[in-house]
């Protein structure tokens, strides 16, 4: 039987477009709300046109000692081209990119999840100290 688990790819972002790229735009300290952003296509760009694209992005946060990770943000990508002309006509296009802000008194573990329309669903993690 296949499960969900086994349908979750990952690479190393820098030779693989698809893998979503976790960076801290704001360090996580005490009382304030520490920032990651999560994109898709850091290094190699990945199609953004109707027929292929990243169609959504969601970030979890798991504290270090916590059985579950909580979700933190989750952005979709809904405009890729198309209009009433047809596909790549309307020339609006949105960018695979979410910044996510959010409060922790516990170091932990950042996990993003991306999903391309043709290629599937992609992970990666990033471990943050507090
Ligand atoms: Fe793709």
């Amino acid at each position: 039987m296949k499960e969900f688990k086994d349908l979750l790819q990952s690479a190393d972002w820098k030779s693989e477009k698809h893998v979503p790229v976790i960076d801290v735009a704001a360090p996580f300290k005490e009382g304030e709300f520490g920032k990651v952003t999560v994109s898709v296509g850091k290094e190699i760009a990945h199609p953004n046109t109707t027929a292929h694209h990243i169609a959504w992005i969601e970030v979890y946060f798991q504290a270090d000692g916590d059985k579950f990770p909580y979700q933190v943000g989750r952005a979709d990508f809904p405009a890729h081209g198309a209009s009433t002309d047809g596909p790549d006509s309307s020339g609006i296009y949105t960018h695979p990119e979410i910044t996510c802000a959010f409060k922790t008194d516990k170091s932990g573990t950042v996990l993003a999840k991306s999903y391309c329309n043709i290629h599937g669903l992609w992970v990666n993690s990033l471990q943050i100290k507090f």
